[in-house]
């Protein structure tokens, strides 16, 4: 039996992917700063530690998604570093622990965002992991926390980073976008133009159980194989729910509510392609933004 340990594991993506591990008959231990909060969102058989040292026992696969949610409020200097502290410092906490043991994790699979690749609007070349990082915060952000798991190859794990992209599921930003679009108020942000590359929450769970299963390292983008332009999600969303999609947001609104956060997460994207996973045989479950969607809101 596999022992696995998840950081960020009482989080969206960490509460599915537990979920589903469990059905594969290995043990999950979850890391989490708040143990007690988390045992009432995790099946009890999950292993609940706040603290490295409480483990008894040596771990196989790390998974490590911790981090302050990113989205959430305006990127003030407190803030940025509150983002940045909790993914590098986690990390490198992680790092010095298992440095230290007999046996360190055979595979590392690390969180990372398609943020890497910076903004580059209304850019339509296909961005693969071999895309370059950009000088922006959202972007050394994922490439310093990518750097501080890639440390784990010298303790000879397998390191695979996860550029992922808007993760489409009950919990993340479709339950934040929903309510406007509900009223029929949702629309595009500024032209629409900028790309929106998104995954249904499904997928981001199986490849993260197919990156432990199959031999990938690396940088690996977490999106599915048709991205979407801004534009072309709010018409689909609109679309799947019946309802209009006419009130534009302007970038001045955008800027002025959101102030750099939305500028680089909202107003700027690239047109991602999970290039990688196909290339090594993933077959998306979801690879069309209306059926994602139409599964998810119960239309379909
Ligand atoms: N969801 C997306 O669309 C998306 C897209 C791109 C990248 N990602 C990245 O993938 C990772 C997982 O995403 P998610 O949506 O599951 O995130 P999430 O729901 O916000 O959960 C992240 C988890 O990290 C822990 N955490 C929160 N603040 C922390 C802090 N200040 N210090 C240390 N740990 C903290 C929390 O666990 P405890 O409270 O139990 O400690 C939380 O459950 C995140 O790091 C995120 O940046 C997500």
């Amino acid at each position: 039996m596999k022992t696995i340990l998840v950081t960020g594991g009482s989080g969206f993506i960490g509460r599915n992917l537990c979920r589903t591990m469990l059905t594969n008959d290995w043990q999950v231990i979850v890391h989490s700063r708040n143990p007690g909060k988390a045992a009432n969102i995790l099946p009890s058989s999950v292993m609940l530690i706040s603290d490295l040292n409480q483990l008894t026992q040596s771990v196989d696969i790390l998974i490590n998604l911790a981090g302050a949610p990113i989205a959430d409020k305006r990127w003030s200097v407190k803030r940025k570093a509150a983002l940045t502290e909790s993914r590098i410092q986690t990390t490198q906490k992680l790092y010095k622990y298992f440095k230290d043991c007999k046996q360190p994790p055979s595979i590392v699979i690390s969180g990372s965002a398609i943020g890497y690749y910076g903004g580059g609007l209304a850019n339509n070349q296909p961005v693969t992991e071999e895309g370059a990082v950009a000088p922006n915060f959202s972007s050394q952000l994922c490439a310093d926390w990518e750097s501080s798991a890639q440390q784990f190859e010298n303790l000879g794990s397998r390191v695979c980073c996860l550029r992922t992209g808007i993760v489409l599921g009950e919990q993340g930003a479709l339950g934040k976008l929903l309510p406007p679009f509900k009223l029929g108020l949702g629309g595009p942000i500024a032209t629409g133009q900028q790309w929106m590359p998104w995954i249904h929450i499904d997928d981001m769970v199986n490849i993260i159980i197919y990156a432990i299963k199959n031999d990938i390292s690396g940088p690996v983008n977490c999106t599915a194989p048709k991205p979407v332009t801004n534009k072309e999600f709010a018409k689909t969303l609109a679309k799947v729910l019946k309802r209009p999609a006419i009130a534009p947001m302007p970038a001045v609104v955008v800027k002025l509510l959101f102030g750099q956060m939305g500028d680089e997460l909202m107003l700027q994207g690239q047109c991602v392609i999970p290039q990688k996973l196909q290339q090594q045989g993933y077959q998306f479950t979801y690879n069309n933004l209306a059926s994602a969607l139409g599964q998810l809101l119960n239309t379909n």
